[in-house]
């Protein structure tokens, strides 16, 4: 069956967020397929594949079609304290031995910073082109994923604000956005692996052409700036680029897998019962090199 891809609300005026029909995920794909799926996500950004019952094997590898994977190294949880492989992030609220994690216990709150709008590994110096998502156990409501379209946020802002921030560079960590929920007991080595990293404020999408903007909770000064001036423009256009004419709502079932391209949008889990499981692994493909080596 030919892969066709259809806007998940295609009565909106923004085109974002589609369904892609007759994909399997758990075999290869042709080079027709990949390139299907390429288009779709240039166009949409948001791609969402239903019922595909994958493992972590069948995951990395229908992600590798896409680019190289990166290794989970903005993992609180590192080496034999994983759970899952070291080119799958643990998104889920148990511990390796799956047991649901204790409310006081550290990777869960470190977690909780997926809370957070942003956009995945923004904090490493090469950050993500793509994120795929696999809802392997879901609770029985709440913990929705909402995106917001970055594309669309750029084209609304006013020129003079498009021209301000046009050359901006933002420092990103993790230790600014975990530590804008008062988590900041940092080991020394955290806080080395997770230096700031320099990145462009605004992104022109290597294919498309179109111009975004790149934000994320983990942007948390702008290069020359005062850092109270940094901090409050990156609020306002956050809180632009969030207003919900700009969000698409992702309500998971079991096996969806949710693909998104990092250097479009910007994404945040939603709460849910902290007594039920919630388990989702992801794959996240590296972008080409660092923003600031890409032309605007
Ligand atoms: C992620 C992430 C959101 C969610 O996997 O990168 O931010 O809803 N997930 O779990
Ligand atoms: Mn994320």
């Amino acid at each position: 069956m030919p892969i066709t891809i259809q806007p998940i609300e295609p009565d909106r005026p923004i085109e974002f967020g589609a369904e892609v029909l007759g994909a399997d995920l758990s075999r290869p794909q042709t080079q027709a397929e990949v390139a299907a799926i390429e288009a779709g996500m240039d166009r949409f950004a948001v791609l969402v594949f239903r019922d595909q019952r994958i493992d972590d094997d069948q995951q990395m590898a229908f992600s590798r079609n896409f680019g190289p994977l990166e290794t989970a190294s903005g993992d609180i949880m590192q080496g034999a304290a994983r759970r899952l492989g070291n080119e799958v992030n643990d998104i889920s609220n148990l511990d390796r031995d799956g047991r649901l994690r204790a409310r006081d216990d550290r990777a869960r709150l470190f977690g909780l910073g997926n809370m957070l709008w942003h956009s995945d590994s923004s904090f490493k110096a090469t950050p993500s082109k793509y994120s795929l998502l696999s809802a392997r156990i879901i609770p029985d409501h709440g913990g929705n994923t909402e995106f917001a379209d970055m594309r669309a946020a750029w084209d609304t802002l006013d020129p003079a604000l498009q021209t301000q921030a046009r050359d901006l560079v933002c420092e990103h960590s993790q230790l600014y956005s975990r530590g804008s929920l008062g988590f900041s007991d940092f080991t020394a080595e955290e806080q080395a692996r997770f230096a700031p990293v320099p990145q462009r404020l605004v992104r022109r999408h290597a294919v498309t052409g179109r111009l975004s903007l790149f934000l994320a909770s983990h942007a948390g000064a702008i290069q020359g700036w005062p850092m109270p001036e940094a901090r409050m423009l990156l609020r306002d256009l956050t809180e632009i680029a969030t207003e919900r004419r700009f969000v698409h709502v992702h309500h998971w079932r079991q096996w969806d897998a949710v693909m998104w391209d990092n250097r479009v949008t910007m994404h945040r889990a939603r709460r849910y019962p902290s007594d039920q499981v919630r388990d989702m692994h992801r794959t996240t493909i590296a972008d080409t090199g660092p923003t600031l080596e890409q032309p605007v």
